[in-house]
Order: structure tokens, then sequence, then C-alpha cells
């Protein structure tokens, strides 16, 4: 079972963050998750709509100018960093998965991947594409080339497999909350991977393992890792 970190490392270093980026890669982690919006045509990496949780600024951050808002703590004196820099970190190294969480936005994303990506292109299929928002998984599925795209989703299983199928998705992002044995053998029986979020304990971790789970995405990266050494 490979495992993800869960916003680079952020049950260690602050979400979000090259730090904690930095950390799931020292960690051993296959790959790392992280989210992705736009300001002021920069894509920035962020969960929230607001900076209250995770930085030292207010409000949302649509209210920001790009050079204020890059200014800000993200925690530990981290700065919220550009989708690029993560690409920096993680080329021709591990896995990433770019989560879109801002609608429309797709197609810029897939450009300034494709430009960041340049100069490694086989390092693009290692790259995993994904957004529980429908139509940006529409354009992610449509354009994604060589890249991969996960279908992240929030209706009944049967609807999110067939819609998986239908946009030709290379696997399907289930919550844990949702975690069904049955379910994991019916997406692989059609041909897709299941990838599990946000998987931290131990008896999760466990379950996830038991249940056949190709991927989870973790804040601790290294408690999978531990799992699948003594599993
Ligand atoms: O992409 C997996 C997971 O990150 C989805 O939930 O809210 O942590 O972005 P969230
Ligand atoms: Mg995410």
């Amino acid at each position: 079972m490979r495992v993800y970190g869960h916003r680079g490392a952020a049950g260690h270093r602050p979400e979000n963050t090259l730090a904690s980026v930095r950390h799931a890669l020292a960690l051993g982690a296959d790959g790392v998750e992280i989210d992705v919006c736009l300001l002021d045509d920069a894509l920035i990496v962020l969960h929230d709509d607001t900076l209250d949780r995770t930085t030292n600024g207010q409000g949302p951050y649509k209210s920001w100018d790009l050079t204020a808002l890059r200014a800000l703590d993200a925690g530990d004196g981290e700065r919220i960093p550009l989708l690029e820099e993560v690409i920096a970190l993680a080329i021709d190294r591990a896995e990433l998965n770019i989560e879109v969480k801002e609608a429309g936005i797709a197609e810029l994303v897939i450009a300034r991947t494709l430009a960041a990506t340049a100069a490694s292109p086989a390092w693009r299929s290692r790259i995993l594409l994904s957004s529980f928002d429908a139509p940006t998984s529409a354009v992610l599925a449509r354009l994604r080339g060589a890249m991969r795209f996960g279908l992240l989703y929030e209706e009944p299983f049967e609807a999110a497999l067939q819609r998986a199928l239908t946009l030709k998705a290379q696997s399907l992002h289930m919550s844990l909350e949702h975690l069904d044995a049955a379910h994991v053998a019916r997406a692989h029986a059609e041909g897709l991977a299941v990838y599990v979020y946000t998987v931290n304990d131990p008896a999760a971790i466990a379950r996830c393992q038991a249940a056949a789970v190709d991927a989870v995405f973790s804040d601790y990266p290294d408690r999978v890792l531990a799992a699948r050494q003594h599993g």
C-alpha cells in the first residue's frame, strides 16, 4: 500500500508548506498531496478559502494580493508556496497529487504543470490530478495527457464509479468514512485503483491494508510506512 503525505506531512509540519513537503519526502513517502488555488495569476498551495486557520492572515485569500499573501506566516516561518515550488521539490523524486480546490482553473493548472515539467517529461506519469469539483474533474480528465487522473467524489459509490469509468480515471479517491472492502473490490474489478483519505491512526491503516486499498493519504506517512514494513 503506497502512501501520499497529506498536505505534505501535515501531522509533523505546517500543512501545504515546502517544509511539510520536504518532510514527507525525507520520511520516504511515495508521494505528496497538495491543494491548489489561484490568486493574481499564481497557483498557490492552500486548502481553505480563508487564511485564518493556517496563517497569520485573515479572511478570504481572494481578498489579498499575491505579494501580501506570500509575506504571511503559514507556520514555523514558512510561506504559502507556489505550485511550481512544490513541483521543484518532488520532480524526478516522488509522486505528486495536485488537488485542484478552485473551480475554473483546471486548464491553467495543466498548462503550468506542463511548463514546470518541460525538462522532465517522463516524470509527468507520476503526477496525479484530482478535484472535488465535477466540472474541474472533467477538464482534468480530458487534458491530463501523460499525467494521471483520480476521481475525488462525494456522491454514492456506484454513481462515482460510473463517473470514474466515463472519465477514464486511473483511481477512485474515497474518504475513510466511506471505506468499504466490497467497494474496493468492485473498483478493482473495473480496473480502478482505490486511494483513501485521510488515514492517520493505526487501526485505520490496518483497515485499509485489509481492504487491499492501493494507496492512502496520511498526515503521518511514517506511520503507514512502519505498518507496511511490519505487515
Ligand atoms: O485529496 C485527498 C484529500 O486531501 C481530500 O480532502 O479536504 O484534505 O483536501 P482535503
Ligand atoms: Mg487535499
